[in-house]
């Protein structure tokens, strides 16, 4: 987690660093700082601001002093609780050498305990705080050289930056197991954790690999690998649109990221129809998946199992990546999908190295284009959702459920298992589901006028079944994450079989239903629930008129094919979830103690 950023060029380092640093902050916001190079009273200054909280608090106060290069941190804590002395960029003793980390040093307290005999005091509780120690110990009037004596010591994952007063000319960074990008334009270098921060300044990028240090100049970047050769890959250009990483007078991200939902869907869609036919054939061969991921994302594969079960009549498992290298099982002729928006999860990209060491082929499903699950996987498929910079996750989950619905039944196609008819229902009812989207985020009065009741609950239940069963459980951690109301999602059916014993007249109960086969069932559930007198809010299709006998709190969503009623029932949730937020105050786009990527395991 942690975002870094490092700029060197003609500009107002500052001004550049604090505009890419807010764009990061989806990664950690318990603290920031940044160090500059000034020049004073003719020799060279390393300056360093931190301080804890938000980037905003503490940039306004922060003197520019036409430094020309620096780097900058916004932190999740993981060592060290978020304050000053813990904040980012951590210096030597001498104070020469500024380091911005993110990751973890694992190794960390044998290498402080041998740098403390040498006589280097530490400052701060972090891990971090070795990175810039060591860098002096080594150092000798090349800070290359230094760096990569330092590096070949520290052992976990780690990308991170270091500048030197007496090196006002360069950055340089390294990258292991941590994500980092490197930009370039006219004169300039810029260096971040991930390509949105950087949007504004270019659009061509170099993806950083393991083992990799980066020298970046004014005059060009130079990168080398591991054995200290150099490195001549090409640069990518990204399409993403700065505006696209701008709220655009929308309250908060999040909410902005709901409304993109009909364009991200079609670019979803329309992406697949360019990559369908680069299927790898192991895909079809696969005699049984197994889809690993977390959070969101983990949702999104529970409700993929369905998928593939139904329209490619293959065995699927989901497991949480976590918990992945906890099972003992080799399944060789078994496909892994890993689903994972950001493509940094560290426990989802741990559980792809896993697969590769059993044997297995592995497909990744992201939106990052060149993440380290990219570049891990055997083939990758592109979610094309452009950037998402709230941290709940809202439009890259419905592309990855498009996604489910694409993969399964062109595989259940080309394998025979359902027919050219029943392959084509499905882009066609994935093409009526961004119609019912639109219908869904034209008007949503409805929803905010069950979401002004919901607002004063302490606790409350999600229920779904089948396909509708992992929309509960989205649309459960939407609300828990955003809004702090604890809330569960639960099959319907389970409800009895304890959870029950919670239900109270002031515990609400929404309950997701489609008119499919398990309406009935839903329709008894709601029954069930409404008899503990819990106030039950029923999400369902327009038309229906049965579920009014039950309760009079009713939120209708446009009909559609039931198949196709996740992603319909999902949006109108991220509304219901957001507006509850909004309602409650909450830090909607950073919500505590969260962050985006979650790079440590
Ligand atoms: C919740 C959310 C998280 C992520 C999870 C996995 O709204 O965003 O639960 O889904 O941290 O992240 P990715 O998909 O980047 O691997």
């Amino acid at each position: 987690m942690c975002g870094i950023v490092g700029y060197l060029g003609d500009r107002e380092a500052l001004e550049v660093l604090v505009d890419s640093l807010r764009r990061l902050e989806y990664r950690g916001y318990d603290s920031a700082g940044f160090a500059s190079i000034v020049r004073s009273g003719g020799a060279n200054d390393l300056e360093v601001r931190k301080a804890p909280g938000y980037i905003d608090a503490m940039a306004s106060e922060m003197e520019r002093k036409g430094a020309r290069i620096g780097i900058g941190h916004t932190r999740w804590a993981t060592h060290g609780v978020p304050n000053q002395v813990n904040a980012h960029p951590h210096c030597s003793c001498d104070g020469t050498i500024a380091v911005a980390h993110n990751g973890i040093i694992d190794n960390h307290t044998t290498l402080k305990d041998e740098l403390a005999s040498k006589g280097h005091e530490f400052r701060s509780q972090t891990d971090s705080e070795v990175i810039p120690h060591l860098i002096e110990e080594y150092y000798d009037g090349d800070l290359e050289e230094a760096v990569a004596r330092a590096v070949e010591r520290l052992e976990g994952s780690f990308a991170f930056l270091a500048i030197h007063r007496d090196h006002p000319d360069r950055i340089v960074c390294y990258r292991e197991k941590s994500p980092l990008v490197l930009g370039k334009g006219a004169g300039e270098g810029f260096i971040a954790s991930d390509v949105t921060a950087l949007l504004s300044y270019t659009n061509s990028f170099l993806y950083m690999e393991d083992g990799e240090t980066a020298v970046v100049k004014a005059d060009g970047i130079s990168v080398r690998n591991r054995d200290g050769d150099h490195v001549d890959r090409t640069w990518k250009l990204v399409d993403w649109r700065p505006e696209d990483a701008e709220k655009s007078g929308f309250k908060h991200f999040m909410i902005k990221e709901i409304h993109e939902q009909p364009r991200s869907m079609h670019q979803t869609l329309a992406g697949w129809m360019s990559d369908e036919d680069a299927l790898p054939p192991r895909l079809v061969r696969a005699r049984t998946i197994k889809i690993v991921s977390c959070g969101t994302s983990y949702h999104a594969g529970l409700l993929g199992k369905y998928l593939f079960e139904r329209y490619a009549g293959i065995p699927t498992t989901v497991e949480m990546a976590s918990e992945y290298r906890y099972a003992d099982r080799t399944e060789e002729d078994s496909l892994v999908i890993l689903i994972s928006q950001s493509g940094e999860t560290a426990d989802t990209i741990a559980a792809a190295r896993e697969a590769k060491r059993r044997g297995m082929f592995t497909l990744a499903v992201t939106n990052v284009l060149g993440s380290t699950i990219s570049r891990e996987a055997d083939h990758t498929l592109y979610l094309r959702s452009g950037p998402e910079i709230g941290v709940a996750a809202s439009k890259t989950f419905t592309s990855q459920v498009m996604m489910m619905y694409l993969l399964s039944s062109t595989i259940g196609h080309r394998t025979g298992h359902i027919g050219r008819d029943e392959f084509r229902k499905v882009k066609d009812g994935l093409r009526s589901a961004i119609r019912a989207v639109e219908k869904v985020l034209g008007d949503t009065e409805a929803v905010k006028a069950q979401a002004e009741w919901l607002s004063s609950a302490h606790h409350a239940f999600f229920l779904g079944r089948y396909i509708n069963f992992p929309a509960a459980l989205e649309a459960s951690l939407k609300m828990k994450e955003i809004s702090y109301i604890h809330s569960e999602g639960y099959p319907a059916g389970e409800l009895k079989h304890g959870p029950l014993a919670l239900l109270q007249k002031d515990t609400p109960v929404i309950a997701l239903i489609s008119d499919d086969h398990t309406y009935s069932k839903m329709l008894g559930n709601i029954g069930e629930c409404a008899a503990r007198s819990s106030p039950v809010l029923v999400v369902a299709p327009e038309g229906d008129s049965e579920v009014s006998r039950y309760t009079d709190r009713i939120l209708r969503y446009p009909w559609i094919d039931p198949m196709f009623s996740p992603l319909a029932i999902s949006v109108t949730m991220q509304l219901l979830a957001y507006y509850v937020a909004d309602l409650r105050g909450c830090s909607i786009d950073k919500p505590r103690n969260l962050a985006k990527s979650v790079t440590v395991e």
